[in-house]
């Protein structure tokens, strides 16, 4: 019995860490080396993501431009231990403008369609990011009905739409977080 917990908290602990920043910058890179245009015109979506706190939205939202992406779909999970706790998609930069309505519960799904110098400051970055996604016109944010579960029917059409998913699963839904991307028919 005790070794069926300590597997359990293991399994949850396993679910629950995030990404670094430069591990995705390399394995990016490894896919850049072998075809430069890999991700050109593509929807990328990534379905385990908190984008206030991924590093895989970051990467890509940052790189959009450079990658050619036609658009970038992520997608958070509302029972996420991990959610409000470790990174923050604005820092602490107090200059930058408040998330207003952050649903701290809710799932949410933010799409991005377009990235550009909002503010005019001379340089595309994440205050660029807030600003557009705050207009939520060109770029959108919604809190998603269905929790967030990669499985769920909402996640699902959103996994439809995409031609490329890129995330780091939970580790105790592997097998199914797999047969989910071949089902669908995403290359692995
Ligand atoms: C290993 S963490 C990685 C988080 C993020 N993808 C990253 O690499 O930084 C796995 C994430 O999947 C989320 N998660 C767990 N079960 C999920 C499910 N059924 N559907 C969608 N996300 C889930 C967890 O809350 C956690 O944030």
């Amino acid at each position: 019995m005790a070794n069926q917990n300590l597997s359990s908290a293991k399994r949850a602990k396993n679910d629950e860490f995030y990404t670094q920043f430069i591990d995705i910058e390399r394995e990016m890179q490894a896919y850049l080396d072998y075809d430069p245009k890999t991700f050109k015109g593509k929807v990328v979506y990534c379905n385990c993501d908190d984008p206030y706190e991924s590093n895989f939205f970051r990467f890509f939202v940052l790189n959009f431009k450079k990658l050619g992406l036609k658009r970038l779909i992520t997608t958070s999970y509302k029972p996420s231990t991990l959610a409000n706790t470790q990174l923050a998609l604005l820092g602490d930069d107090s200059t930058l403008p408040p998330f207003k309505g952050r649903p701290k519960v809710n799932a949410n799904k933010f799409i991005i369609n377009k990235v550009h110098d909002i503010n005019g400051d001379g340089e595309f970055n994440l205050k660029d990011v807030a600003e557009e996604l705050k207009a939520n016109k060109v770029n959108k944010w919604a809190p998603l009905e269905e929790g967030g579960d990669f499985r769920s029917e909402e996640c699902i059409e959103l996994l439809q739409q995409a031609d490329i998913v890129v995330t780091n699963p939970p580790f105790s839904l592997f097998r199914e977080y797999v047969k989910q991307l071949i089902d669908h028919g995403k290359n692995l």
